[in-house]
């Protein structure tokens, strides 16, 4: 459903600021998988989110979602196929305008060529169906404006406005970073949930090992531009935080041999 074959990007080429954020990456996914991501700080997670979603253009390398190329196709002829949720509650959603709107304007975005975003009955009462099944109360609370509502709040109707119209691919940027635990644990809770009722090929980064082990049917990690480690299926289900540590370590340990050798 999702193939990425090696993709490179460089930052800022031939300067001091010059950095390779991902080096010859291959990345296969299958309608359904669920792949969570974790990696330091720079590794290069955002940017293949951002390859995913047409904000960026790789140097070179393909992208394919559903057999069709895509690499140079436009982030907004793409964004019918893509939900995206970002760190940021502020992000997915207008502050100055509606519940009701906010939907409305997911749901047309989905929809070639519909500019408009009235909200009519029918309508209505989709929005208010999908708001239930946030246990929020937000179905009660239509005509509120969206910056007046919580960061959990938001990022709960962020994450609906991203997944109720069945997206090919869901992105995950670190979602529930920006929020206190226990609405990070709802907002969690959730994603499992609609990843679930909709059968969502979704990648998810987070920086809590936990909830990567948790969630979903693989893990990739992720390090100075490279997919490090895969595991899927039973391998993940037995691996631990520790044991992901130890990896790491090998990994890095490996890395560092080899630089050496390079440098002499
Ligand atoms: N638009 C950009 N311009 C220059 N450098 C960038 C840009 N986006 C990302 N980078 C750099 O590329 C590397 C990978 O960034 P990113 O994908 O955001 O990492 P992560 O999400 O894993 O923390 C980092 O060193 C970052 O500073
Ligand atoms: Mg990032």
């Amino acid at each position: 459903m999702l193939n990425m074959k090696d993709i490179a990007i460089t930052f800022n080429e031939g300067t001091l600021d010059e950095k390779k954020a991902l080096q010859q990456t291959n990345l296969h996914l299958e309608q359904g998988d669920f792949v969570t991501v974790i990696g330091s700080n720079g590794a290069g997670k955002s940017t293949l989110m951002n390859l995913i979603s047409g904000s960026l253009k790789p140097d070179v390398g393909t992208i394919e979602i559903n057999r069709k190329n895509v690499t140079m196709m436009p982030e907004y002829k793409r964004s019918r196929m893509i939900g995206r949720v970002f760190q940021d509650p502020m992000a997915g959603t207008a502050p100055s305008m509606t519940i009701q709107e906010n939907l409305a304007m997911a749901y047309a975005r989905n929809k070639t060529r519909t500019l408009k975003i009235g909200v009519n009955k029918k309508r209505k009462q989709l929005f208010k169906e999908h708001l239930e099944t946030l246990h929020l109360g937000l179905e009660n609370r239509l005509t509120a404006k969206v910056g007046l509502l919580s960061g959990g709040e938001r990022q709960a109707l962020s994450l609906l406005m991203a997944t109720f119209t069945e997206p090919n691919i869901l992105l995950l940027d670190e979602h529930t970073a920006a929020l206190d635990p226990s609405r990070a644990e709802l907002i969690t809770k959730l994603t499992g949930k609609v990843v679930k009722q909709f059968g969502l090929t979704t990648l998810m980064v987070t920086h809590n090992m936990q909830q990567a082990l948790d969630l979903g049917n693989r893990l990739i990690m992720m390090d100075k531009g490279q997919i490090i480690l895969e595991v899927s299926g039973e391998e993940k289900q037995a691996l631990t935080i520790e044991k992901l540590l130890q990896e790491f370590q090998r990994i890095r340990g490996k890395q560092m041999e080899s630089d050496r050798a390079v440098l002499g």
